[in-house]
């Protein structure tokens, strides 16, 4: 399966750096969300390849109409994770694709065409980059971790957001070597999973933010839980906390200060 799902993400990769560099139709979602034909294109390229090819499973996909849709056996679509940053052509964006079992972690795919990285995972066999197998960093030095985070769109019309944002911020920076913020949650876990960031940690997320980078970080070592340090469940929890695992409780702690 994982073949054919990379076969399909990299033809919708095509569409995407047509995409990146042609003027877009935006329309807003909500006062900081942006939309553009190219995530409704490629969303729609990959939701009737799976949907043709993998009939065991529904399709999850976050411009589409999921009401009736049960998470099972299920492909978690995001069709351009950092849509923002594709917009303003910063590089960082990438097709984010995870695929469960039951509920349960099975593949993850992200793939960034725009910089030629595909990160890939299969549970119980390994996380690779291109074709290299990546692992976790090894710092266990809290002040030394090089951390990313992301702002929720809702920081623009919930204040309790805005300024759990900022406490969180505050707790964090001073204590750390120093906080990313480049606008595409899967490939922030990626870069947590092949060693760039030691950690990682946003709030509002949803599912197909994460649905694939979280696969590849378990598989490269790293941890994935909820504020509370506990297991991390799609679909239900507010904040996503992700790590090497070895700065993962200085985290949590200090995100809770
Ligand atoms: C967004 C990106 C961003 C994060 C936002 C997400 P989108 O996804 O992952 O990094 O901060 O909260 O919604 O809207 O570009 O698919
Ligand atoms: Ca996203
Ligand atoms: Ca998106």
């Amino acid at each position: 399966m994982k073949d054919k799902l990379i076969e399909i993400i990299k033809e919708a990769g095509e569409i995407m750096k047509e995409g990146y560099f042609c003027k877009k139709d935006i329309t807003f979602k909500a006062k900081k969300d942006l939309v553009t034909q190219y995530d409704l294109a490629i969303e729609n390229f990959l939701k009737e390849k799976f949907e043709n090819e993998f009939k065991d499973f529904n399709v999850i996909a976050e411009e589409s109409d999921n009401t009736s849709k049960i998470f099972s056996n299920s492909i978690i679509v995001d069709p351009i994770d950092g849509t923002t940053n594709f917009v303003n052509k910063v590089p960082h964006t990438a097709i984010s694709v995870g695929v469960y079992k039951d509920k349960k972690p099975f593949i993850g795919i992200v793939y960034n065409p725009i910089l030629n990285q595909l990160f890939y995972a299969i549970a119980n066999e390994g996380a690779y980059c291109n074709d290299e197998k990546i692992e976790v960093s090894d710092e266990n030095d809290f002040q030394k971790a090089l951390l990313s985070t992301g702002f929720p769109y809702s920081s623009g019309s919930c204040e309790d957001d805005l300024n759990d944002v900022m406490k969180k911020m505050k707790n964090v920076l001073p204590k750390c070597q120093d906080i990313r913020r480049l606008g595409s949650a899967a490939l922030d876990l990626c870069y947590v999973a092949n060693g760039t960031y030691e950690g990682f940690y946003e709030m509002n997320l949803k599912a197909w933010d994460v649905s694939a980078g979280l696969i590849i970080l378990q598989e490269a070592g790293g941890k994935v839980s909820n504020i509370d340090g506990n297991e991390y469940k799609l679909f239900e929890n507010k904040y996503i906390v992700a790590s090497n695992n070895k700065i993962h409780k200085d985290l949590i702690k200090t995100l809770n200060l």
